[in-house]
């Protein structure tokens, strides 16, 4: 499974490629804000410096809700790098686009997924991803992970490129129960990639090692 961080923030991208199982990074128009990053041009630059810290895939998401507007949009942030991934929300235009950008060979993320209907579409259009939004499906009381079985069934079932990338992430046991059920992707916080390291038996173990160590060596 690969792992994508979903930030905009250049030091947590920097920190989490460092740590070495980096596979790309998606963001979002909130992501953005909240890093403070405004203006056509600031947005443009943002994505281009995300792109030169990763070896992988970076999702941009256009803000035009047309059919013109988002292959417009789409055209020009596909052409800032090659890692650029056009992330499209999941409406009726939406899906238009990602037919065209498919046609056109520009890498889509389908955003927005909360059913396998959904997803389905975005599949059928051409979509290089889908984004299944398991956290806020589980805010509102249905079970995000149940989401992404559904669409590995039916992708499974027709033999369908396309990507899930479940997004969303909010702890350890989305990942790892994404894991189990084969989603390609998972996209989260970089404190939800950390807290797989821990163990308590893990921590407790390396103490008692290095204590012995030092006693057979003091
Ligand atoms: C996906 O690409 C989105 O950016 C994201 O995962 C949304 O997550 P949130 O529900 O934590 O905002």
């Amino acid at each position: 499974m690969k792992f994508f961080i979903d930030t905009a923030n250049l030091a947590e991208i920097q920190e989490a490629y460092d740590f070495g199982v980096l596979d790309g990074v998606t963001t979002n128009p909130s992501l953005m804000a909240k890093e403070g990053i405004s203006g056509k041009n600031n947005v443009l630059k943002h994505y281009k410096a995300i792109c030169d810290i990763v070896d992988g895939d970076v999702s941009a998401e256009v803000i035009a809700t047309d059919y013109e507007g988002m292959i417009r949009e789409g055209e020009e942030l596909a052409e800032l790098d090659e890692k650029i991934v056009v992330k499209i929300p999941m409406i009726r235009d939406g899906i238009k686009a990602i037919k065209y950008f498919s046609e056109k060979g520009i890498k889509t993320n389908c955003t927005l997924i909360f059913s396998a209907g959904q997803a389905l579409l975005a599949a059928k259009a051409g979509a290089t991803y889908v984004s299944p939004f398991i956290g806020r499906l589980d805010d509102t009381g249905y079970d995000g992970i149940d989401l992404i079985e559904q669409i590995r069934t039916i992708f499974d079932n027709y033999g369908f490129d396309t990507e899930i990338l479940a997004a969303s992430i909010r702890n350890p046991i989305h990942i790892i129960k994404c894991a189990e059920i084969g989603s390609d992707v998972m996209t989260g916080p970089l404190s939800a990639i950390l807290a797989l390291l821990k163990h308590p038996l893990t921590e407790n173990g390396l103490k008692q090692f290095l204590a012995d160590h030092a006693k057979a060596n003091a």
